[in-house]
């Protein structure tokens, strides 16, 4: 139910979206929180000690582990689930600097998080297949705002890096240990040294002198346990229900060390070396290593400069083109915006793909859509809606699906009317009124 850009036009698209962001206060651009000191990654970009106050504390070079400290203290478990979070401001991460890779950068993010039910294991197919929806919904959402931004020649990459049981990351991790060794003479100083720090680091390497190398290691597909590979699985088909179209990546491994099965990364034209957009994956277990109860997590960030780089460069191409074709320059159409419209109630698993579809379609046409991931009975789908503040509920059940007639609750007065889908948007679009921009 994240509210996203409507409109693309670049500029105002990016000026709308930092609008519509809420407060931010809790999640301080200086983190004294234990974040820092657990995690490798974040460890590595460098806290310093304030002499003056003798208080450790660190630029932060990111915001998911900020947000994970702030679900906890915040009692968020207390919320409705899962819970869906945005962000935006400076990073900070002490790196060589170049095009596209900076000190200081912003980055638009979002988590979503689910505190575990005590139940979640009873049924580790359907919690599997739960999670491989919040996933695939996720990354839809982000394909949706490249899409809108008109951001063209992307490539979406996926990998599922397991997760830490003994019979699956690990393991893996030491067999390519093992590989590393047997070529260490092969690879320059960095990756010798990550043989015995990092091995998975190593598959990162952009260096043209290792790649030949580093073709012939191991693959942590041919590694994941059963039920990462059941999770990978739903992951991709997922995506194809959605219509996504991804790359899988076995070498994306990225570069924080809080993700467990998905990852994946969003590359655009136009940036040189460092052409990630966006990056993200989940991590089951940051919250709990931070000191909170047991929820699951998933995430991206989109580098606002990187961006920015893309989008210009892409409309020089496109001013030369029509300057060389004498064609006017694009129009934005008006779009609109709202906070929960609809929640779909779908029931039947052969309704499910109709759900998708029709939140997407309604997403589209600019109005904010939750979908739950798995079935829910109908009295507890309501209830979720109510909760959430939606303002209808479509009802989908086979007997909806096979007539295509929809139900359309009004949450306010219960009231329902049977409408055909092509019906729906314009009948939605009457009763909201949504804004212009
Ligand atoms: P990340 O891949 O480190 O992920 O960063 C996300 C994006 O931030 C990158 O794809 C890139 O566009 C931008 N970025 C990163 N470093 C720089 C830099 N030095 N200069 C300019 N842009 C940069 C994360 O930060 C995770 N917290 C994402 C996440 C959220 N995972 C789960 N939830």
């Amino acid at each position: 139910m994240f509210n996203w850009v409507d409109d693309p036009d670049i500029a105002d698209a990016i000026k709308k979206l930092r609008r519509e962001m809420k407060d931010t206060n809790s999640i301080p651009a200086i983190e004294n929180s234990p974040a820092g000191r657990k995690l490798e990654s974040l460890a590595r970009t460098g806290a310093f000690n304030n002499l003056a106050e003798r208080v450790r504390v660190a630029l932060r070079p990111e915001a998911t582990a900020s947000v994970c400290r702030a679900y906890i203290e915040h009692g968020m478990q207390q919320l409705p689930q899962p819970v869906k979070l945005y962000y935006y401001g400076p990073m900070f991460r002490r790196e060589r600097p170049q095009k596209g890779r900076y000190r200081q950068f912003y980055q638009i993010g979002a988590e979503v998080l689910e505190a575990n039910r005590p139940d979640s294991m009873k049924d580790v197919t359907r919690e599997l297949l739960k999670d491989a929806a919040i996933d695939a919904e996720l990354i839809e959402m982000l394909m949706t705002f490249f899409d809108k931004l008109e951001l063209t020649g992307i490539e979406l990459d996926i990998n599922s890096i397991g997760h830490n049981a003994p019979n699956c990351r690990p393991a893996y991790v030491e067999k390519l240990r093992g590989a590393l060794t047997q070529v260490k003479d092969r690879l320059g100083p960095d990756s010798q040294r990550r043989i015995d720090t990092n091995p998975l680091r190593v598959l990162d390497s952009k260096l043209e002198s290792e790649q030949a190398v580093i073709a012939t290691l191991p693959k942590i597909a041919d590694h994941l346990c059963d039920e990462c590979k059941a999770h990978y699985a739903a992951v991709k088909s997922q995506l194809e229900l959605r219509g996504i179209i991804y790359k899988e990546n076995w070498r994306l491994v990225r570069g924080l060390d809080y993700y467990m099965r998905t990852t994946f990364e969003i590359t655009a034209p136009g940036l040189g070396s460092q052409n990630a957009v966006c990056g993200g994956g989940r991590y089951d277990s940051l919250v709990e290593l931070l000191g909170g109860p047991a929820t699951k997590g998933i995430g991206f960030a989109i580098g606002e400069d990187r961006l920015i780089l893309s989008l210009q460069e892409q409309s020089r191409q496109a001013e030369s083109a029509n300057a060389a074709s004498g064609a006017s320059p694009h129009q934005s159409p008006v779009t609109s915006h709202q906070s929960l419209s609809v929640y779909i109630a779908w029931m039947g698993q052969n309704t499910y793909a109709t759900a998708v579809r029709a939140a997407k379609d309604l997403r589209q046409a600019g109005f904010s859509v939750e979908v739950p991931p798995t079935e829910l009975k109908f009295g507890k789908a309501l209830g979720q809606a109510d909760k959430l503040g939606a303002k209808f509920a479509l009802i989908l059940g086979e007997d909806e699906v096979t007539e295509g007639l929809w139900t359309l609750k009004t949450l306010d007065d219960g009231a329902q009317i049977k409408l055909p889908e092509p019906a729906l948007i314009e009948h939605l679009r009457n009763s909201l009124n949504p804004h212009p921009l």
